[in-house]
């Protein structure tokens, strides 16, 4: 993802009043009024906006998510900025979804049946879908998980389990997710290892010169998100991960935020371990990814015991299946995961540079209207940032503006995004998040920066 250069001032009023009414069903005037905030946002094309415009059918795209012309909040038409938390998914996933439940769900790997047959060859055909979207080199480096979460803890319990000593240090930074932090101070707590943190600086970026006086000859492990989801952050995950190989230390890169917006390539990053959520990446909730190099999965121990996992089953020994059946105990999110390979299909019809550039843009200009309020304070202003624009206004309680946006029927995320140390790090609680995606117009940010300065006004 290349930076675009901050600018552009506009202005578009929102006056509405308010209505106590809440998110209720389509209606054909909410379709037109959203395609008007749309064009309005191309009308408002004074000081540069007018040059910024998708390298794809803006409309068109927002007509593929229904959510976001048939759901109104407070009388208004839905204006959805939490796509960090879970992304809205398309018709075609949708479809899909419902196509696998109308004609082609059974379970799936041991029946000899027709049903069986093709909701087997749907499944592993999305594992060979994720394989080619991360350019890994072999479907069985593919695990399907119930998201980055279960991946993370897979690595964590088993990985960790059977590698880690007493003394020994794992390295990871100071802006990850709880959920790059918890499963790896349970492992820690057990075996007696250690964590190390990567520092950040106040720009919000990862300290490398401290990262490398990190390492030494206990460090097992680096642990390090693509983009930090509460700054925007992109870390330079190639340059970490090949300092980290430099000591023989494998790397899991916690890739939630990064799938959805610039294309990602396992063999070229050189990492270890990737994980993603399918709720990110337009596809539904339930289902995420686990990447492992194959000659490390196949030396780490099951994480789950039962079905599928196994070859043979006995009273006196058990062999286990081969990866990545190995890691998949039980009977997975079948649907799910065909969904995400239907996810994944519509963004590479689209695609995720385009797609990544457009969503640069309504940063710029979400970064450059909030950065002209007075008293709006930025967390996480690196060069190198994905669609995420955290902040708060003076004193204003995060949750205070969160609602108050909602009542504007604008969707955001308030609180520590599940980063509280990075929430320490910044001396906040908590803050206000914005977060972009491709179906995102520029006329959504003008309404976001238009409330804030409202709010900010009602506080002084
Ligand atoms: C960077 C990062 N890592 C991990 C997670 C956890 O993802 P999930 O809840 O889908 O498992 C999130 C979710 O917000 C995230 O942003």
């Amino acid at each position: 993802m290349s930076a675009v250069p901050f600018s552009h001032n506009t202005t578009a009023s929102n006056q509405g009043a308010r209505s106590a009414e809440g998110a209720t069903a389509s209606t054909a005037p909410v379709a037109a009024a959203v395609a008007h905030a749309v064009d309005s946002g191309a009308a408002h094309g004074s000081a540069g906006v007018a040059g910024m415009q998708p390298d794809f059918d803006l409309a068109r795209v927002r007509a593929d998510f229904p959510i976001l012309s048939e759901v109104r909040v407070h009388g208004r038409p839905l204006v959805y900025l939490d796509n960090a938390a879970s992304s809205q998914m398309p018709q075609a996933v949708i479809e899909r979804i419902v196509r696998y439940q109308r004609s082609g769900h059974a379970n799936i790997h041991r029946g000899v049946h027709y049903l069986s047959d093709q909701a087997t060859n749907a499944f592993e055909a999305a594992r060979s879908t994720v394989r080619a979207f991360l350019n890994a080199c072999e479907d069985r480096e593919i695990i399907f998980t119930s998201g980055t979460t279960e991946a993370i803890n897979l690595v964590a319990s088993s990985w960790g389990r059977s590698a880690l000593q007493p003394g020994d240090e794992i390295i990871l930074s100071e802006l990850e997710h709880h959920a790059n932090i918890v499963p790896w101070q349970m492992v820690c707590d057990e075996k007696g290892a250690r964590i190390r943190v990567i520092p950040v600086t106040d720009s919000g970026e990862l300290d490398l010169e401290a990262y490398r006086r990190l390492f030494n000859a206990r460090t097992r492990l680096v642990g390090v998100a693509h983009v930090s989801n509460a700054l925007g952050t992109v870390n330079p995950v190639q340059e970490m991960i090949s300092i980290a190989h430099a000591y023989g230390v494998p790397v899991l890169v916690d890739g939630a935020q990064a799938v959805p917006h610039e294309t990602v390539d396992v063999q070229a990053l050189d990492c270890d371990f990737y994980a993603f959520s399918g709720h990110k990446l337009y596809g539904p909730t339930g289902i995420g990814v686990l990447y492992g190099r194959a000659a490390l999965l196949e030396q780490m121990p099951p994480y789950k015991g039962g079905g599928d996992m196994i070859l043979s089953v006995s009273f006196e020994k058990t062999t286990y299946n081969h990866i990545p059946h190995k890691f998949e105990a039980g009977t997975p999110a079948i649907m799910p995961a065909i969904a995400l390979a239907a996810a994944i299909d519509y963004v590479n019809g689209i695609g995720l540079p385009r797609m990544g550039a457009w969503e640069q843009h309504l940063l710029a200009h979400a970064t450059a209207r909030l950065a002209a309020i007075e008293g709006v304070r930025i967390i996480g202003t690196a060069p190198h940032k994905a669609a995420v624009l955290s902040f708060n206004i003076g004193n204003v309680h995060p949750h205070d503006v969160g609602s108050l946006l909602n009542d504007e029927g604008i969707a955001v995320r308030t609180g520590h995004h599940c980063a509280q140390p990075v929430m320490k790090r910044f001396g906040v609680p908590a803050t206000v998040r914005a977060s972009f995606a491709f179906y995102n117009t520029l006329a959504e940010v003008d309404l976001l920066a238009d409330a804030i300065g409202r709010i900010k006004t009602l506080f002084e």
